[in-house]
């Protein structure tokens, strides 16, 4: 038999930890980032994903067959690829299948790393390699190359940084064997069931699954052209509430997309979409160089520090240049986290704040989740002097308030919020009116015991949702989520 067992015993704070040398290649069907993508054709795209799925087939004849190994862009120089071994590992092994090409030759020169993300700053050497990896003529195991790695090479993402200047970054296979140290805090957020929100005009077919298919064709955009959609915007609404460890962007192919620049990401207990305070951000004005190199290029943003919250706000904000025509896309989404907790637990939404407008009756489509200007909305303007209205009863401390609007033109006057206190006290706080067409924008309001609010229009604004956060509620399940839980349930409302 020739089943290997090694046995290690680490002293650890006085605990002795038992770990078995595994021989199941623990990159298998892991998912996989590279740089940049090397696309022939839709369907003949070298996705970093063929380094380590069960397909493995080693030519490359174009007519007949699709290139079954990952590549990158061969204009690009610092290529690299990282996969995510899902948990922390100590890496002993790395096996590496070139290809049968003349491009086997651009496999050379490149290091092999163990780390907590991929391209971190914490990362550990598992072995470099100088000379041109050889060429497979089969898939036996005799044209694989085996790297043993240097000791403590830990982590749970296994990255190859490739030194070899412009040149194809290419595996048809990789391995990756280890031992099994702990569970990582973090791992790839599943949202594809969550709800997402962006300002119009975007890809009206758009389904959250995707940015998570691994499929460049398939890509969220919305365009910034002149004098619409000046700020366009990608928020993500989590279902629960996370701890965000990072994200990775992987951008578009198509002919005009742009670097994914002027980029903003933040992770809030609010929905807001514009800058704000409220928004806590792991990503202010990421502004690369323009490259050539950009088709399926990934963009890995690792946050300072883990942050908390339910919204992840994608936005792009070029003030100095509020004419140019960026687009605004990206293919792939993969958000890092991990779950705190169910902010919706104690949230009935059949049965928060009711609101209803001068001449007509309730208006429950604000209240919906629904956000896009294509669902319901109704117009607020100063000129027929209308107004969305609730009675509160009891008074509710509301923190924060926010509104979903629309307006036409790119400058309008604000929308203002006017808050009745029990003593018939009425305080008014002015939301700028410049949404660039569509945002939800939020405003922070002192302590008090709102008994009527009153919305109104200075300009002219379609309003098609709003939302009230409630100050110093203790869920019973998760006291994390004290101030981001909408009106609910106990409050009676009367008109
Ligand atoms: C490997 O790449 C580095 C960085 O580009 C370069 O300085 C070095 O000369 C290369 N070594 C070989 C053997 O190609
Ligand atoms: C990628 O998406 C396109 C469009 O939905 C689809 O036609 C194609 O089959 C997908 N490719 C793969 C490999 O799933």
């Amino acid at each position: 038999m020739l089943v290997k067992c090694v046995i290690i015993f680490i002293l650890t704070a006085g605990k002795f930890l038992f770990v078995k040398n595994s021989q199941v290649n623990i990159a298998r069907n892991r998912q996989a980032f590279q740089s940049t993508t090397r696309v022939y054709s839709p369907d003949d795209t070298s996705y970093a994903y063929r380094a380590n799925d069960d397909n493995i087939n080693i030519h490359h004849l174009p007519q007949t067959v699709i290139f079954q190994c990952s590549a990158t862009s061969a204009y690009e120089t610092g290529s690299w690829i990282s996969i995510d071994l899902g948990k922390i590992y100590l890496i002993t092994k790395v096996m590496v299948l070139s290809r049968d090409t003349n491009r086997y030759k651009d496999l050379k020169n490149f290091t092999i790393y163990a780390e907590d993300f991929p391209k971190s700053t914490k990362r550990n050497f598992c072995y470099y390699k100088e000379n041109i990896v050889k060429r497979a003529l089969s898939t036996a195991l005799s044209y694989y190359e085996t790297y043993d790695c240097a000791v403590n090479a830990i982590g749970s993402f296994l990255t190859v940084d490739h030194l070899a200047g412009t040149k194809y970054l290419s595996l048809c296979d990789l391995q990756v064997f280890g031992d099994f140290i702990k569970e990582r805090d973090y791992d790839i957020i599943d949202y594809t069931n969550n709800k997402f929100y962006a300002g119009t005009p975007f890809n009206p077919n758009l389904q959250l699954s995707h940015l998570m298919d691994n499929n460049l064709t398939t890509f969220f955009r919305s365009r910034n052209e002149e004098n619409i959609n000046k700020l366009p915007f990608f928020r993500l609404d989590l279902e629960y509430y996370y701890e965000i460890y990072g994200l990775i962007v992987v951008g578009a192919t198509s002919a005009n997309s742009k670097e994914f620049s002027f980029m903003y990401i933040s992770i809030s207990d609010y929905p807001q979409t514009m800058k704000s305070t409220l928004n806590k951000y792991c990503v202010e004005n990421f502004n690369p160089a323009q490259t050539s190199y950009k088709d399926g290029k990934s963009y890995i943003f690792k946050c300072s520090q883990p942050i908390r919250g339910q919204y992840i706000l994608i936005h792009m904000i070029d003030e100095n240049d509020v004419k140019s025509k960026h687009f605004f896309e990206f293919s792939e989404l993969f958000v890092y986290g991990r779950k705190i907790g169910n902010p919706n637990s104690n949230r009935n939404t059949k049965d928060i704040v009711a609101m209803h407008e001068s001449s007509i009756d309730r208006k429950s489509f604000l209240l919906d989740g629904i956000y896009i200007s294509r669902g319901s909305s109704f117009e607020l303007n100063q000129v027929n002097n209308n107004y969305v209205r609730a009675t509160l009863s009891p008074p509710i401390d509301i923190k924060v308030f926010c509104i979903t609007a629309n307006h036409a033109g790119t400058v309008n006057n604000g929308i203002r919020i006017t808050i009745k206190d029990i003593s018939n006290v009425q305080k008014a706080y002015l939301l700028s009116g410049n949404y660039r067409y569509e945002q939800t924008v939020c405003e922070i309001i002192p302590e008090t015991q709102a008994s009527q609010i009153e919305i109104t229009s200075l300009g002219s604004h379609a309003i098609l949702e709003v939302e009230i956060f409630e100050r110093g509620i203790i869920s019973t399940k998760f006291k994390i989520m004290t101030q981001i839980i909408h009106v609910y349930s106990s409050k009676n409302i009367s008109y």
